[in-house]
């Protein structure tokens, strides 16, 4: 169609799981929807809502990084959690996913790629092609728990990579990285002059201690420029205040020269409101009571889903670590999609692995952030479904 840019042109129609899905809907049929990842849907505590009227709430001072006492109160928020940053080093953004905007059009040129793990979060291939680049996928082995293994990546590199990107943990995956992967993956990226992007909205979700375990790259000394990624969207449980943020780390030069450009491109926006800037030492305040209340949720869940399966089953929920969902390797056959029309046949909504490009066999990802009454009786139709073995759903 004439007018219009080829990176804006998305597939419109609905796949035939959204059809069912709205069949399912418009028919006032019971849902237990088990791909409910929106924290402010579940029942987890939220700060007061005054909060967002601070003094000084509808005043503007244009700080194209952010509001210096907002990147203190942070550098503060994260020292205090393990990762020493300065302030000079954070970037205030809307989101992570606006992270990765500015990050493309400071690093790449149209046409240059970035490296993207497989499988993971589908949002990369969008958030790239709107800024005229590519996605290169590099795999997880399953082998290694859907863990990074950097031969992989460093075999998916050709002449037009500026950047690979990692999701520690992995989301849906739940593998975190490790203090050996985090070395060799630093080291590839300084050889081959790439970025390192790390997105740590999950890294706080942890479920368990593992001694290796890589919590963030911010504040380290890495051979090569890195970008750590977060925001108060899964750190704190509200993605409508819009407040993300990125540590700037690596050599000096490098750093200081992306921070500088990152000014230029962050003052061409200014995106972050004034209120929530004001209100992040408040905001940062609640983190450990919603922190909380999501662990107990997501333990509790997956224990209920574990509970759930029975000996011998011909499914398994996949080994893991942190974050809000879990995976589950179903029989091939009759395969993900007719699995998933099945379930919501039957009253549940999962999504298929297909959605975070698994390949490899065939999975199940399901939210762990519901409600433990709506989990639990999603969890045994899920298990009376799948042990009726192949199926034949109806779809009209
Ligand atoms: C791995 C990962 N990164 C980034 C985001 C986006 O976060 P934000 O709401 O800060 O854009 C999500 C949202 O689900 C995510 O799962």
């Amino acid at each position: 169609m004439s007018g219009f840019s080829a990176r804006s042109d998305f597939p419109r129609t609905p796949n035939p799981l959204a059809q069912a899905l709205a069949r399912h809907r418009a028919r006032g049929l019971p849902l237990l929807d088990v791909t409910e990842s929106n924290p402010t849907r579940v029942g987890l505590p939220a700060p007061a809502t005054g909060l967002l009227a601070p003094p000084g709430a509808c005043g503007y001072a244009p700080e194209a990084l952010g509001l210096p006492s907002a990147r203190h109160a942070l550098a503060t928020h994260l020292t205090a959690r393990g990762a020493a940053v300065s302030p000079e080093h954070l970037v205030l953004t809307a989101s992570t996913s606006e992270a990765y905007g500015w990050l493309f059009k400071l690093l790449c040129e149209p046409g240059d790629n970035v490296l993207v793990p497989a499988p993971s979060y589908p949002l990369f291939e969008h958030l790239a092609r709107l800024e005229g680049v590519e996605t290169r996928p590099y795999p997880l082995p399953r082998a290694h728990g859907f863990g990074l293994d950097v031969d992989e990546v460093e075999a998916a590199c050709d002449a037009r990579t500026r950047a690979v990107l990692v999701v520690n943990p992995g989301n849906p995956t739940g593998h975190y990285l490790h203090e050996g992967e985090l070395a060799a993956l630093a080291d590839a990226c300084a050889r081959h002059g790439l970025a390192l992007v790390s997105d740590e909205v999950f890294s706080d979700f942890a479920w368990d201690t593992e001694p290796s375990r890589v919590a963030t790259v911010a504040g380290r000394a890495l051979p090569a420029l890195t970008f750590a990624l977060s925001g108060l969207s899964k750190v704190a449980g509200l993605p409508g205040l819009k407040l993300g943020w990125m540590h700037v780390g690596g050599p000096q030069p490098l750093r200081d020269e992306a921070l500088a450009r990152l000014e230029w491109v962050a003052d061409t926006y200014l995106p972050v409101g004034t209120p929530v800037q004001l209100a992040l030492p408040e905001l940062l305040a609640h983190v450990p009571r919603f922190q909380a209340a999501v662990l107990e949720r997501v333990r509790g869940n997956r224990q209920r889903l574990l509970k759930a399966r029975p000996a011998g089953a011909t499914w398994d929920v996949v080994p893991a670590h942190g974050g809000w969902s879990a995976v589950l390797r179903i029989p091939a056959e009759p395969g993900e999609e007719a699995t998933c029309l099945a379930l919501l046949d039957a009253g549940v909504r999962v999504q298929p692995g297909y959605f975070y490009d698994f390949g490899g066999g065939a999975f199940l990802v399901l939210s762990l952030l519901p409600t433990p009454e709506v989990f639990a009786a999603a969890v045994e139709v899920l298990a009376r479904v799948l042990g009726e073995g192949p199926v034949s759903p109806r779809t009209a």
